[in-house]
């Protein structure tokens, strides 16, 4: 757990404060920009980054920043560095569909220490410390005990380059939904890895996520009791991009089915 009791005070803070900004604008006439044909930004999601790092700048000035719209270090510094998503759901936000949050790991070295997600529509605080468990509003969570793919429920996302790729992302949706009870497509990937956590679902995987998607949920899931590593079960690193997230039983079932998917598509590309 982090000596300094400050850091997850201020980690709450931020995502809280962030989740204040969102609702104040939800709904309204902001302005919203394309970063690419599908991705999208608004005013909203900048002016959260702002105000978050001027928190960090007046209370921590030697501490780095990696946030999704002002950037920071493609590698992981030394030393701490804060990793934020102002909004994660932007696309729900623009739409005023109800499923977005804020998202913020404090990584060390480049591991993630703590983590917070806060979603501000349903008033939910996820929380974790390496080392110290995983929290909803200050209650502990754990993962679910699901034991097979056909009792469990799990949920995707797709990456914004998913138009040139439709084939390779929907044929292993396929494969889940014809082995699981249910699949789902929330689109916020820190909430799917915090309702891991949670235990209202039971597994997650993604494909080209970027650190500030996962380094936060990624932690609060490992601290729930689940089990996270990379699509083809290598050790999670918030940069790598990708994540399979379970409830640690349906883990291996799961790496068997993106295994043979992935098998298949080679054999044919
Ligand atoms: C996105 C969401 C979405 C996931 C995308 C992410 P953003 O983040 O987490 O669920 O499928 O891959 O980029 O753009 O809303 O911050
Ligand atoms: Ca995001
Ligand atoms: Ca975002």
């Amino acid at each position: 757990m982090t000596a300094d009791p400050l850091l997850l005070t201020t980690a709450i803070e931020a995502v809280v404060r962030a989740g204040e900004i969102q609702l104040a604008h939800l709904g309204s006439d902001i302005r919203v920009d394309k970063k690419g044909t599908i991705d999208l930004v608004t005013e909203v999601d900048v002016a959260i980054e702002r105000t978050f790092r001027d928190l960090v700048a007046g209370r921590f000035p030697d501490h780095q920043v990696l946030g999704e719209e002002m950037g920071g270090s493609a590698v992981p510094p030394k030393g701490a560095c804060w990793v934020f998503d102002p909004i994660d759901g932007t696309t729900n936000y623009a739409h005023g569909l109800p499923i977005f949050c804020a998202s913020l790991a404090l990584e060390m070295d480049g591991t993630a220490e703590l983590g917070a997600v806060y979603d501000p529509t349903r008033r939910e605080l996820f929380t974790a410390e390496r080392g110290g468990g995983a929290f909803l509003n200050g209650r502990p969570i754990h993962v679910s005990p699901a034991e097979t793919l056909v009792d469990a429920m799990l949920v995707t996302g797709f990456p914004y380059d998913v138009h040139a790729r439709v084939a390779e992302i929907v044929g292993l949706f396929g494969e889940f939904v014809g082995r699981a009870r249910a699949v789902r497509r929330l689109g916020s990937a820190a909430l799917d890895l915090c309702y891991v956590a949670a235990g209202r679902l039971d597994g997650f995987w993604e494909n080209d996520l970027k650190p500030w998607d996962i380094a936060a949920g990624s932690l609060i899931v490992a601290e729930a009791g689940g089990r996270v590593t990379g699509l083809h079960g290598e050790p999670f690193t918030s940069r790598q991009g990708h994540v399979l997230a379970t409830n640690d039983r349906i883990h291996q079932a799961m790496l068997d089915v993106i295994g043979r998917f992935r098998r298949s598509r080679s054999t044919v590309d």
